[in-house]
């Protein structure tokens, strides 16, 4: 018999796994995972997620593999969540072997999905922003702002942060979480009034808000010639920030063209409007920004391969520290095809009813 253990990372261990590694250095290595993933596009048995839609928001699952590995994540996005004293947005996920299809590993992704949200925003902005932008608009400072602007801050040389939300307790909060790690990096930030105002003069604009909502945070007349926009916050059929004018303005890079196609900010446009999908970047098929007045877009909506990214770089990094413990999802069965036999090994009576 042969016991099938499955590493786990929970919650609270992910949590001091990034705290011992630093946040800026796993998003360093995150978005070198996901570059080097993302280099090897053609590996992966792709497709759009599946997501169970609702008045409160999504409950989606993001399946990926290669010939090794099978990579899944389930997450949520429900922007009212805080009401309930929750997050908007959960998730947890596994690695399992797809010669087998035994289980390896089961995560917590929240954390995770902040971090590898904000590393492929730098992957991408790394091609898409201007080599001297230093400063960025942070609009909507809720879970995932501190990761995005340590991302931008730490390993892209802003040093600038205009901060908005609707809410400006969050806002305030987001100051509090990353005010020291800013002065080392010789960074400020400042809360300004209105969206609007922390566009002015930004080089890079980050939106990160949550609304299941057609919102418009950032309209064309807010463009100015050399900005880079990474749209994060519309994600979901029904739920966009940009205005559709600001796409037209742009050259527009994506993930996964079906599925942003559906989600994405890119959602308001003609089924032929052109896009570029980000891998074609990275493996030289296609140029990135082109021009230093030129207007780019990512229109992030997150893709599975990220995940499976994040997983096997969270996996390694929980491994080093010790911080994987093994959990039993799968029965250890003397015969394999003796399932029922189980059974007999549970302390527990098996009690049968007559029909
Ligand atoms: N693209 C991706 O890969 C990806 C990954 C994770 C999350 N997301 C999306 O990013 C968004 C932010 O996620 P979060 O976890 O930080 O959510 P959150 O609820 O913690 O924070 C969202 C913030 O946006 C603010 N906000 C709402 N409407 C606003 C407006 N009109 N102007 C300014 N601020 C506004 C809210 O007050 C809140 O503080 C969500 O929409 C989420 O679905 C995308």
């Amino acid at each position: 018999m042969s016991a099938v253990h499955t590493e786990f990372l929970s919650a609270s261990n992910a949590a001091q796994l990034v705290a011992r590694t630093g946040v800026v250095e796993c998003l360093r290595l995150m978005a070198d995972a996901i570059e080097a993933d993302f280099a090897r596009w053609q590996d992966f048995d792709k497709s759009a997620r599946v997501g169970a839609h609702s008045e409160h928001g999504v409950i989606e699952l993001m399946p990926v593999a290669d010939a090794t590995d099978y990579a899944f994540k389930y997450v949520n996005g429900h922007p009212s969540n805080a009401r309930h004293g929750l997050p908007t947005v959960m998730a947890f996920g596994a690695l399992a072997d797809v010669a087998t299809g035994v289980p390896r590993f089961v995560s917590e992704l929240t954390l995770t999905t902040a971090l590898r949200t904000a590393a492929t925003s730098l992957m991408a902005a790394r091609r898409l922003a201007r080599s001297d932008s230093r400063s960025m608009a942070l609009i909507g400072n809720g879970s995932q702002s501190e990761f995005q602007a340590l991302a931008f801050v730490g390993l892209l040389g802003v040093r600038e942060l205009r901060l908005f939300d609707v809410d400006t307790a969050a806002s305030a909060k987001l100051l509090r979480n990353i005010g020291p790690a800013l002065g080392e990096y010789g960074a400020s930030a400042q809360i300004c009034d209105s969206a609007e105002d922390a566009v002015r003069g930004a080089d890079i604009v980050t939106t990160l808000t949550a609304s299941k909502a057609r919102a418009t945070i950032v309209g064309a007349q807010m463009l100015a010639p050399g900005m880079h926009l990474n749209a994060v916050g519309g994600d979901c059929p029904g739920k966009t920030e940009l205005a559709a004018a600001v796409l037209t303005n742009a050259s527009v890079f994506v993930e996964y063209e079906p599925q942003t196609r559906v989600e994405g900010d890119l959602q308001q446009m003609p089924a032929d409007f052109a896009v570029t999908e980000f891998w074609r970047v990275i493996q030289g098929l296609a140029p990135g920004r082109r021009a230093d007045d030129e207007i780019t877009v990512f229109d992030s909506v997150g893709f599975a391969l990220e995940d499976y990214s994040a997983l096997r770089t969270m996996r390694e990094l929980g491994k080093q520290a010790g911080l994987l413990e093994s959990i039993e999802l799968i029965p250890a069965l003397k015969d394999p095809k003796d399932l029922f036999g189980s059974l007999r090994l549970s302390a527990r009576p098996v009690h049968l009813r007559r029909a």
